[in-house]
Order: C-alpha cells, then sequence, then structure tokens
C-alpha cells in the first residue's frame, strides 16, 4: 500500500489516501478516459480505495502561443513527432505529484508485448505513468531521456497510445486483491496459474437450439468435473496455441491421462 496526495497541477493538495495502486496517464486526449474509468469492475475499485487514476494533458505542458507539442522529424518523412519539452516537462511535473515517482511507462509499437506475464510483474508496482503518444511517436530523445519501460500491446498499429493504456489498466487491476469479485475467478482464467487456455462453460438453459450441456458438468461429480475440465483445457490449448501446450508439457511432464470412454 502506498501514501498518495491528489495534487493536480493547478490544485491544492487535499486529503490523503491509502490506495493499492494508482495509475497516471499522460496523453493528448484526457476526455477519453472519464467513460472508461466510469464503468464497470473499474469503477468500483476506484471507489472502494483500491485504485487511483489520474489523466493529465500533455498540451498543458506546451510553452508556446500556440500550445504546440509536435514538429515534423529532422531528415523528412511522414507525420509529426511529439517534441522533447512538453513531453517531459509534463512526465517530471506527473512525477513529483506523489511521494514516489512511479514505473514510466511508454506505449509504442516497438516495445516488450504485454502478456499476462508482464501484466502480473506489473501489477507489483505502486504506480505506473502511462506515457501515450500519437501521430509518428516520441522524439527519440524522450526515451533515452526516461529510459521507461516501453510496452506494446501487439503487433498492430494504433492512432495512439490511449486504447493501450486502458487495455494495460484494464489487464492489471484484475491482479490487484479486492478488485475481482471472486478472487479464485483470476486464478483459473487462461493463461494464468496453469499456463493453459481456459475450458469451454455453460449456463442456463440446459438445452438450447438442441445443443445440451457435457452430462458431467451436471453430475455434481467434483473430481470428475474437474478431470473433464483440465482434459478440455488440455485439447483446446493444443489445437489452438500450440506453442502454449509445449510450454505447458516442459513443466507438466506427467500429463494426466485421457479419461477411457465407456
Ligand atoms: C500511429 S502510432 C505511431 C507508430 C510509429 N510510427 C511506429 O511505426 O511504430 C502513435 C502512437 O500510438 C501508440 N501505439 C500505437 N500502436 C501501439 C501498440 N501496438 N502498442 C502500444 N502503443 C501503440 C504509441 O504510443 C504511438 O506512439
Amino acid at each position: 500500500m502506498s501514501v498518495i496526495s491528489r495534487v493536480g497541477r493547478n490544485a491544492q493538495p487535499t486529503t490523503r489516501v491509502f490506495i493499492e495502486m494508482r495509475f497516471d496517464v499522460l496523453t493528448l486526449f484526457p476526455d477519453m478516459f472519464p467513460g472508461y474509468f466510469g464503468q464497470s469492475l473499474l469503477k468500483l475499485a476506484i471507489q472502494n480505495g483500491l485504485v487511483e487514476t489520474k489523466t493529465w494533458n500533455i498540451r498543458d505542458w506546451a510553452t508556446d502561443n500556440h500550445k504546440s507539442v509536435d514538429d515534423k522529424p529532422f531528415g523528412g518523412g511522414p507525420g509529426m513527432l511529439l517534441m522533447c519539452q512538453p513531453v517531459l516537462d509534463c512526465v517530471e511535473a506527473v512525477q513529483a505529484d506523489a511521494a514516489q515517482p512511479g514505473q514510466v511507462i511508454m506505449l509504442t509499437p516497438s516495445g516488450r508485448r504485454l502478456d499476462q506475464n508482464l501484466v502480473t510483474e506489473l501489477a507489483t508496482k505502486d504506480r505506473l505513468l502511462l506515457l501515450c503518444g500519437r501521430y509518428e511517436g516520441f522524439d527519440e530523445r524522450i526515451r533515452q531521456t526516461l529510459q521507461p519501460m516501453e510496452i506494446s500491446i501487439g503487433d498492430f498499429i494504433c492512432n495512439g497510445g490511449e486504447v493501450p493504456a486502458m487495455l494495460m489498466i484494464d489487464t492489471v487491476i484484475r491482479m490487484i486483491p479486492g478488485v475481482l469479485g471472486d478472487e479464485t475467478s483470476n486464478k483459473y482464467e487462461s493463461f494464468t496459474d496453469s499456463g493453459l487456455l481456459e475450458y469451454p462453460q455453460y449456463t442456463r438453459p440446459r438445452e438450447y437450439n438442441d445443443l445440451g450441456v457435457p452430462d458431467v458438468l451436471l453430475s455434481g461429480n467434483h473430481r470428475e468435473i474437474a478431470r473433464w475440465q483440465l482434459e478440455q483445457s488440455i485439447e483446446i490449448t493444443k489445437d489452438r496455441r500450440p506453442e502454449l501446450y509445449e510450454d505447458w508439457r516442459e513443466r507438466n511432464p506427467e500429463t494426466p491421462k485421457k479419461k477411457k470412454k465407456r
């Protein structure tokens, strides 16, 4: 747990609160976030003091009359780049807004690919600063100066870092104790403890358009149900994500035998 003071750039210090994790989003489009922050699990996590979120407009640190934050790349090329001064001044001010500066994360397609291992690693931090790029990205000296953790959400290009930042918050908060209603739900999901994909699940009704529910799930035999679920997870992972299956096999050389059908 960390002590965070809620102090905005122009705001007076208010109450000190204990929270589990704080996210600062540095962006040119802060208005994209209130809708996302105000819904579902994240809304509850904020209300319950488990998570704090704050957005900062990088443009507030622009110094010229036009509030410029970007310029053309030297050497030519399409588009514009975010300039060093407004970004670095913004990061410095945001870091100074709490007792500890936090981990700066640069959202960039060139970064380490986000996966569940990285999500788990990030969830151990008290404070993450998510630096969202726009246009053609950042002046390289921003990266050289900040030496941030660079993270990509996948091998594709988004218009900006805002959706990647939301995606990161969405995944990381699930690891914070108390955020999910039922803590075990995290444990049994795809990519988590077992490293396998999730088994199929069913809810009411028992029959839908001639499609039924596997008998074992209606049997009440919890050992058999657990065995079936593991078998399904193994088969699905083998079929859809062979590389994950191979990792799992290496860690679990004694694969449980599939139960013979009688
Ligand atoms: C249009 S992109 C710039 C792409 C850059 N010119 C390149 O080719 O790598 C603008 C911004 O969106 C964000 N972004 C785009 N795709 C991303 C991804 N896959 N992961 C994380 N951030 C991404 C980054 O912050 C990036 O600076």
